[in-house]
């Protein structure tokens, strides 16, 4: 557990399901249902972390899903909801992803970001990650348009 100001960063997602796929639903045009999410941590290597807030009813703030096999990490999805954002959290969910990579032997870590998403590109650009290939046309929004997927990586130093 990590302690953030007034934030707590846990690694028990298995708890928060039900409100990860609640914000999901509320800030992506092709959200992930709690199986969809639950199919995904079972999947070899996959794993979570969550922010909480406060201390005594904790409230749910976000939350990271990564999938870590072989040499190298992936962040699935990353999400803080709207009114907790400009905090951090990102940062921290996203750093709690790197150290338990390289704790797994991890030698990169790698997403997908849509273009044009210039808080998530700041963030991952700010940690260090650079941009090396593009997927034309990978989001589908819900208005039928599409968007190119960015991919972005960050190698370990040893
Ligand atoms: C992207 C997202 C996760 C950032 O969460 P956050 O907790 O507000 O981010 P942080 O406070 O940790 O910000 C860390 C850095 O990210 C960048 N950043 C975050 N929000 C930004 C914004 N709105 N505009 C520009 N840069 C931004 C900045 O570099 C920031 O560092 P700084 O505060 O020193 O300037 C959040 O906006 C979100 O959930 N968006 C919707 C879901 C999403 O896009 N997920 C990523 C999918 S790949």
């Amino acid at each position: 557990m990590t302690e953030l100001d007034g934030y707590r960063l846990i690694g028990d997602i298995e708890t928060y399901l039900d409100d990860a796929a609640a914000l999901h639903q509320a800030i992506f045009d092709r959200p992930w249902s709690q199986d969809a999410l639950r199919d995904l941590l079972a999947m070899s290597g996959a794993d979570g972390a969550v922010v909480l807030s406060g201390t005594r009813d904790p409230a749910f703030a976000g939350f990271v899903l990564f999938q870590c096999i072989g040499d190298s990490a992936e962040i699935l999805t990353l999400a803080v909801a709207p009114h907790h954002r400009g905090r951090g959290l990102a940062r921290s969910l996203v750093q709690q992803v790197f150290a338990r990579a390289r704790e797994t032997g991890a030698e990169k870590v790698m997403l997908e970001v849509q273009d044009g998403n210039l808080a998530a590109i700041q963030l991952y650009e700010s940690l260090g990650m650079t941009a090396f290939d593009r997927r034309r046309n990978y989001y589908k929004a819900a208005d039928g348009s599409h968007a190119d997927a960015i991919m972005m990586q960050l190698f370990f130093d040893n």
